[in-house]
C-alpha cells in the first residue's frame, strides 16, 4: 500500500514542490493550504493529492481535518509566513499570528497525526526551519525566533519520540525563490546570490528533494538538514 504523506501549506511555493515530488515519487499525497483555492484545485487535479482549506494554527480545524484522512506516514510541516520589519515594528498581534502560524502549527499538526504513528509504532515528521533560525536575520528577529523554535522542537521530538519508532528531522531552507520574497526587489536577490557559494538562490524541488531523502532515511533522526547552497 502507498505511504500516505501529510504537507501543511500545500498551495504553492515550497510545499507545492513537495506535493509534486511526493506525488511522483509514488506516496499518496495530502495537503493543507489556507489560501490561493484555485491554485489548490489545480495542483490537487495534476498530482491526484487531496487538497483540504484548513488553517494550519487552529488546532480544532487541523484535528478535524487529519480526522478525515487516512492514517500519515510523513507528516511534513512546511505552513509558514514570515515578517520583515525592525523589532519595534512588529505589533503584539502579528507577533502572536507569526508563533501561531510557524510553531503552533507543528504542535498542532503532531498532535493531530501522532496517535495513529504511536499506535503503529513508525512514523516520520519532516519540519520546514529557516537557515535564520540558525543564524538569525536582521530585521526579521520575530521569524528567526519561530524558526529556532521550529529547530529545538526538532530536536527534542526526535529524542522523545525515537524508542515510538518515529523520526523527526528539518529541513533549514536558505533562500528560495517564492512568493514569500517577492517583496526582495532584484538586487537584493543577486545580492544574496552573490553570498552563496553556489552564486544563486534555490528553487522550490530543491527543497522537496531534501525532505524526500529524509522520508526515505531510516537511520537519520534529529537532524537539521541544511538546504542553502552553502550559505551557512
Ligand atoms: P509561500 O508563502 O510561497 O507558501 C507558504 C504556504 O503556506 C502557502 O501554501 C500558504 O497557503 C501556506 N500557509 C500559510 N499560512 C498558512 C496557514 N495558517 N495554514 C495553512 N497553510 C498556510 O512560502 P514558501 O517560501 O514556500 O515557504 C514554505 C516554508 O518554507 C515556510 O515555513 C517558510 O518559512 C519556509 N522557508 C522559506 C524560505 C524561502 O526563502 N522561501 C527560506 C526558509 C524557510
Amino acid at each position: 500500500m502507498k505511504e500516505h504523506v501529510l504537507i501543511t501549506g500545500g498551495s504553492r511555493g515550497i510545499g507545492a514542490a513537495a506535493v509534486r515530488a511526493f506525488a511522483e515519487a509514488g506516496y499518496r499525497v495530502s495537503f493543507l493550504y489556507l489560501r490561493s483555492r484555485d491554485a489548490a484545485a489545480a495542483l490537487a487535479a495534476e498530482t491526484g493529492a487531496c487538497g483540504l482549506c484548513c488553517d494550519a494554527a487552529d488546532s480544532d480545524a487541523v484535528a478535524r481535518a487529519a480526522a478525515s484522512l487516512p492514517p500519515v506516514d510523513v507528516l511534513v510541516n512546511n505552513a509558514g509566513i514570515s515578517h520583515v520589519g525592525l523589532i519595534s515594528q512588529i505589533s503584539p498581534e502579528e507577533w502572536d499570528r507569526l508563533f501561531a502560524v510557524n510553531v503552533k502549527s507543528v504542535y498542532n499538526s503532531v498532535r493531530a497525526v501522532l496517535p495513529a504513528m504511536l499506535q503503529r509504532q513508525a512514523g516520520c515528521i519532516i519540519n520546514v526551519a529557516s537557515m535564520w533560525g540558525q543564524a538569525g536575520a536582521s530585521c526579521e528577529a520575530a521569524y528567526s525566533a519561530t524558526k529556532g523554535a521550529v529547530i529545538a522542537l526538532t530536536q527534542a521530538l526526535a529524542r522523545e519520540l525515537g524508542p515510538s519508532g518515529i523520526r523527526v528531522n528539518a529541513v533549514s531552507p536558505g533562500m528560495i525563490d517564492t512568493d514569500m520574497n517577492a517583496h526582495l526587489s532584484p538586487a537584493d536577490k543577486a545580492a544574496l546570490a552573490a553570498d552563496t557559494p553556489l552564486e544563486r538562490i534555490g528553487r522550490p524541488e530543491e527543497v522537496a528533494e531534501a525532505m524526500l531523502y529524509l522520508a526515505r532515511a531510516s537511520f537519520v533522526t534529529g537532524q537539521i538538514l541544511p538546504v542553502n547552497g552553502g550559505y551557512l
